[in-house]
C-alpha cells in the first residue's frame, strides 16, 4: 500500500473541528470561507465526512450541524485536546493496513519525524512478538505504531519496550480505572488474560539506534475472540461489560508514554523499573521460558537494569534471560493467573 500524505484530508479536518466548536449550525458560507473554497467543494467535505460515519444535519437556511461522531481515529479527533507535546503525529490514518508497524518502519526510513504515528482502523496481517499473529477486526481494537528516534544504543530497545508497557499499564488504570497486570516483558493482562501486547522494532546505525516503531495493540470493544484466542484473550468491555473510547485511550496513550519516554531520556530507566514492578505478575514465579530451541526453568528472581529477566534454576544458576515466551513452570501455583 502506498502511504497518504497525513495532510490529505486536512481541510476535511478543518470542516470537522469548526463544526464541533460551533456545537451549533455553521452557514457553508461560513465553512467556504474559512477553507477557501466554493460552497459545493464544502457540501462535498460534508458529505465525505457523512460516509465516514458522521451524523450531519444541514438545510439551506441554518447551515450544517454536527449531531454525532463515529468512534473512528481520524487524525483532527486525535489532536483535538491531546496534551502530548510532540507524540502527536503527523499521523497517518488508514481504514485498513497490513501492520501499521510496517508502515512505520517504512515512514522512518523515509525520514519521517520522531512522533509519527499509523493508526488503523483494522490490520489484515497484524503481528505479534516471536512471529506471531494478532487479531485486529475492524474498528474494536487500538493498532496503533508509533515512530521514535531516540538518541541510544540498541542495547537499550528492551528498556523502552518495558517503559511502553508501564504507560499502557498506567492508561488502563487512569482511563478504565482498572488494575492490569505485565506478563515480562509487555504482555498486558486483565483478570489473567491478555488485554494488549507491545511490538518494538528497530532499524539500527553502527551503535545507536536508527529509528525505532512502538506498535500498541489493544483489545478495546472486542466481544469475542477467535480459537486458539478464545480463553486467553480478553478486551476491556469483556472484563468491564462496557464499551470504552478507543480515542480516548489512545490520547491518553500518548500522554502518558510521552511523559515516560521524557523521564527515561533524562533520567534513565531506574524509576521506571520500579513501577514495572508494581504492575508485574511475573516475579517470584516458577516459570519455563521457551527461546529459540532451548527452555530455560526455574524461578522468575528479578528484572535486571537493562530489563532482562533473571531466572534462578534448580542448580541455583541465575540465567539471564533477553527475549522469549514466557509460560508457568513446574510448581508454579495453577491459582495464580497470568503466566499461561
Ligand atoms: C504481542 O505479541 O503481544 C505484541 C502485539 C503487538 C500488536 C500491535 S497492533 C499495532 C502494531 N502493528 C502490528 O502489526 N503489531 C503491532
Amino acid at each position: 500500500m502506498t502511504l497518504s500524505s497525513p495532510n490529505h484530508d486536512a481541510s476535511l479536518e478543518v470542516v470537522l473541528r469548526t463544526l464541533k466548536e460551533a456545537g451549533a449550525p455553521v452557514s457553508g458560507e461560513a465553512l467556504a470561507a474559512r477553507l477557501g473554497l466554493t460552497r459545493a467543494a464544502v457540501w462535498k467535505r460534508i458529505n465525505r465526512l457523512k460516509a465516514k460515519g458522521y451524523e450531519i444535519s444541514g438545510s439551506p437556511r441554518r447551515g450544517y450541524q454536527l449531531l454525532a461522531c463515529p468512534d473512528l481515529l481520524l487524525p483532527a479527533e486525535i489532536t483535538q485536546d491531546l496534551k502530548a507535546r510532540y507524540l502527536r503525529g503527523p499521523i497517518h490514518h488508514f481504514p485498513t493496513v497490513s501492520s501499521t508497524n510496517d508502515l512505520a518502519k517504512d515512514l522512518g526510513r523515509r525520514e519521517a519525524p520522531e512522533g509519527t504515528l499509523v493508526v488503523a482502523e483494522a490490520q489484515s496481517a497484524g503481528r505479534g512478538r516471536l512471529g506471531r499473529g494478532w487479531d485486529s477486526p475492524p474498528g474494536v481494537g487500538l493498532y496503533v505504531s508509533l515512530l521514535l528516534r531516540p538518541p541510544l544504543p540498541p542495547t537499550e530497545l528492551p528498556q523502552i519496550t518495558l517503559t511502553a508497557a508501564v504507560s499502557v499499564a498506567r492508561v488502563l488504570r487512569r482511563a478504565a480505572g482498572l488494575t492490569p497486570g505485565i506478563k515480562w516483558p509487555n504482555d498486558l493482562l486483565l483478570n489473567g488474560k491478555k488485554v494488549g501486547g507491545i511490538l518494538t522494532e528497530m532499524e539500527t546505525e553502527l551503535d545507536r539506534i536508527r529509528h525505532l516503531v512502538v506498535g500498541l495493540g489493544l483489545n478495546v470493544n472486542n466481544r469475542e475472540f477467535p480459537p486458539p484466542l478464545t480463553d486467553t484473550a480478553t478486551s476491556l468491555a469483556l472484563a468491564t461489560g462496557r464499551p470504552f473510547s478507543r480515542l480516548k485511550l489512545l490520547q491518553a496513550w500518548l500522554e502518558e508514554f510521552e511523559e515516560l519516554y521524557d523521564r527515561f531520556l533524562a533520567r534513565g530507566f531506574p524509576g521506571i523499573l520500579e513501577e514495572w514492578k508494581n504492575y508485574t505478575v511475573t516475579l517470584g514465579r516458577e516459570v519455563r521460558v521457551r527461546q529459540g530451541l532451548g527452555e530455560v526453568q526455574g524461578k522468575a528472581l528479578e528484572v535486571a537494569p537493562d530489563g532482562a529477566l533473571l531466572v534462578q534454576t534448580r542448580t541455583g544458576e541465575i540465567v539471564r534471560v533477553t527475549s522469549g515466551e514466557l509460560a508457568p513452570g513446574p510448581g508454579d501455583n495453577p491459582e495464580a493467573p497470568g503466566l499461561a
